[in-house]
């Protein structure tokens, strides 16, 4: 294991911890720093970072931040704030079209509660699939950590029957993902094809980022070759000019897929692939819950946690 590695499993080890989170969360500078990744707290925060993409051509999938919940009143907040995000984005028309769409966790909307959490969670969802329908635009349900993906996939099967539009997520770094790409390679499936954010066992996934790499390729090239509408999410340029080259192999119309990045990342790498014709579409995490969600952009880059510490120490 390498000086990096060692580095991207202490901070994962450290988005777990509730006293470093403590900690952070009440150093008075952390929120200043914190808006590169995150772009405030409340609806109208969300809202307004969608506006600015749009003006620069790109789309926005919305992220109200929060995960693990094993409190009923706040899964059932969680998923009051959809509610009235989904309203506010029509209010403004941001979402006609699927232009602004949302991100769930399942683990927000209460998967986690003892009992009927799979069931609650589901019916959250629910809430929140039709309230998108009301306004035009999709739902695309985020995977979290391994333990969960079968019931998020289990949850997908039962939303789609209502919603077919409502997208997946497949982890590259998982060993079951190519069979789980092959199954989602279907008409009108949209699946988010991302690395993966978590650490995980070696039971289940590759350790190694070549073997994440290739993996990622594998995958990316069952669902460019599918009927499925791709939706390649990574920052990586290799990555990306991979995945612009099976597209045109497989001679896919620019509306037929997209590529999508995280708010604060490698902007204006977003914009120009929004200029040159291609759907750019942002993940904008927004609320109070961002702690878990940045210490996890840190893991993943050295440079990340150096532009947090550095603004911890300057301001
Ligand atoms: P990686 O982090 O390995 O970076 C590869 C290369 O990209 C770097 O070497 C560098 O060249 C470039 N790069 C990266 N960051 C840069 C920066 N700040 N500036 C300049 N260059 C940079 N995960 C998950 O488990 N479940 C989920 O549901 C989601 N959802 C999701 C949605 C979207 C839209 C995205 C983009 C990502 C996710 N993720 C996720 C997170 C994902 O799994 C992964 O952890 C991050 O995207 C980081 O992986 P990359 O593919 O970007 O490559």
């Amino acid at each position: 294991m390498d000086a990096s590695d060692l580095l991207r499993n202490s901070l994962l080890q450290l988005s777990k911890s509730g006293a470093v989170r403590q900690t952070i969360e009440k150093a008075p500078v952390s929120r200043s720093v914190v808006r590169r990744f995150v772009p405030g707290d409340r609806t109208g925060d969300a809202v307004s970072a969608t506006a600015e993409l749009r003006a620069t051509n790109r789309l926005a999938t919305i992220d109200y931040l929060g995960e693990d919940t094993t409190d009923l009143t706040q899964a059932i907040r969680t998923r009051d704030h959809y509610l009235e995000l989904l309203k506010a984005l029509s209010d403004a028309d941001l979402s006609q079209h699927g232009m602004g769409e949302v991100s769930l966790k399942l683990s927000a909307l209460g998967q986690y509660l003892p009992g009927d959490g799979h069931k609650i969670a589901l019916d959250h969802a629910r809430e929140i699939c039709q309230a998108a329908a009301n306004a035009g635009t999709t739902v695309t349900l985020d995977m979290e950590d391994h333990t969960t993906t079968d019931a998020t996939l289990e949850s997908l099967r039962e939303l789609r029957q209502d919603f077919p539009w409502v997208g997946a997520v497949i982890q590259s770094y998982l060993h079951r993902s190519e069979a789980d790409c092959r199954d989602l390679a279907h008409e009108g499936s949209r699946v988010r094809l991302c690395k993966g954010a978590y650490k995980e066992p070696e039971s289940v996934a590759y350790q190694s980022s070549s073997d994440v790499d290739q993996n990622y390729v594998r995958c990316l090239k069952i669902l460019m070759a599918g009927s499925g509408y791709p939706m390649v999410a990574s920052h990586d340029p290799r990555l990306i000019e991979i995945a612009g080259a099976l597209a045109a192999h497989h001679q896919r119309d620019a509306d037929s897929y997209e590529y999508q990045m995280l708010y604060g990342i490698r902007p204006e790498e977003q914009k120009r692939i929004a200029d040159r014709g291609n759907q750019m579409r942002v993940y904008i995490p927004y609320g109070e819950e961002w702690y878990g969600y940045l210490m996890r952009r840190m893991a993943e880059r050295p440079a990340n946690a150096m532009f947090f510490l550095r603004g911890l120490a300057t301001k």
